[in-house]
């Protein structure tokens, strides 16, 4: 089993966040609304049948429709995981394979289990929340209770195109793991290999992803940042896969299940990769190697 980490690098921009301007362009739309609530109330009310009878028509025509509606918050939301050689189960990327699935779908988005995503809403806004708005649920639900039309494909945005490769832009370094060699079955120690970068000066990094060879033999994997002055594993091999338990010194054995190297990065699978915004980056300092903790399951056969 192979992963490589791949770093993107650039210099730290030192400008602070710009204001979010979004909070008055709001306040500015909403000032608005009363006006248009005026205009409406100067033409003439319908009646009650009539307005109900207006309300069916828009709501048929604008019921929404599989290529225009529904695919782009597919794209968005779901095809991390609901694709080809993805890692749930069913692919959520043609219209065939999601008309099948409209009812569960609009269950599943309902009661909020996709996508998934475990934090307590109560405790902030996390800026990598995967969660539907309120109207993309309406939309699906609203989809798959009209009979789930497919639409015209000519509104389609283009196929994401998904390959088994980066999902980061074009990566500066990338370091490779030796292959390891997984059982059929039974509990696998975590693996850890250490890596040098051979940075001669910090490096500043933009962005940052694990690409797992065999994606369903990893439950999850953590790449730490040894700065050259951390005496953490030093009597483990470099550029060797190894486990705790095979290392000579009892202090290395126990040493391993705790650091307090930095975090490059964390995977898990549907996770998305580390790319963050225009004036954040990670340090790394010159000399550091990187150390990766894979956790490996068994998945019924051998793995490489
Ligand atoms: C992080 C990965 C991930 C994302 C993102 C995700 N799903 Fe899933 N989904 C899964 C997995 C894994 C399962 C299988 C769960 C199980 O079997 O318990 C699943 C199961 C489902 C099922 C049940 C399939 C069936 O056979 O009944 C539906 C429906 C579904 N997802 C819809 C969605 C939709 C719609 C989205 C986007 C709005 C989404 N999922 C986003 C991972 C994901």
């Amino acid at each position: 089993m192979e992963s490589s980490a791949r770093l993107r690098r650039t210099p730290l921009n030192p400008s602070p966040r710009l204001p979010a301007t979004c909070s008055k362009a709001a306040s500015i739309a909403a000032a608005l609304v009363p006006v248009i609530v005026v205009i409406v109330a100067l033409n003439a009310i319908p009646a009650q049948s009539q307005l109900k009878q207006r309300l069916r028509t828009h709501h048929a025509t604008n019921a929404p429709v599989f290529y225009q509606d529904v695919l782009p918050i597919l794209q968005e939301h779901c095809q991390i995981c609901h694709r080809a050689n993805g890692i749930a189960p069913v692919s959520l990327e043609t219209y065939e394979q999601t008309k099948l699935l409209a009812d569960a779908i609009r269950a599943a988005v309902e009661n909020r289990s996709m996508p998934p995503w475990f934090a307590d809403p109560g405790v902030g806004h996390f800026s990598n929340d995967p969660s539907l708005s309120p109207e993309q649920i309406a939309t699906l639900v609203t989809w798959a209770k009209t009979g789930a039309a497919a639409g015209d494909f000519r509104h389609a945005p283009p196929a994401r195109r998904w390959t088994s490769s980066w999902t980061i832009a074009k990566p500066d370094f990338i370091l490779t793991m030796n292959p390891v060699a997984l059982p059929p079955r039974g509990d696998v120690e975590y693996t850890y290999e250490i890596l040098p970068t051979r940075f001669r000066e910090d490096r500043w990094i933009r962005a940052s992803e694990l690409l797992p060879g065999l994606p369903a033999n990893v439950h999850h994997a953590v790449v730490y940042v040894r700065p050259p002055d951390s005496r953490w594993l030093r009597g483990a091999p470099i550029g060797k896969p190894f486990t705790a338990s095979s290392l000579a010194s009892e202090e290395d054995r126990r040493a391993a299940h705790w650091t307090d190297s930095d975090v490059l990065l964390v995977y898990a699978p549907g996770s998305s990769p580390d790319d963050w915004p225009a004036n954040m980056a990670k340090l790394i300092p010159g000399g550091s190697d990187l150390i990766f903790q894979m956790h490996y399951t068994a998945s019924g056969k051998p793995g490489k």
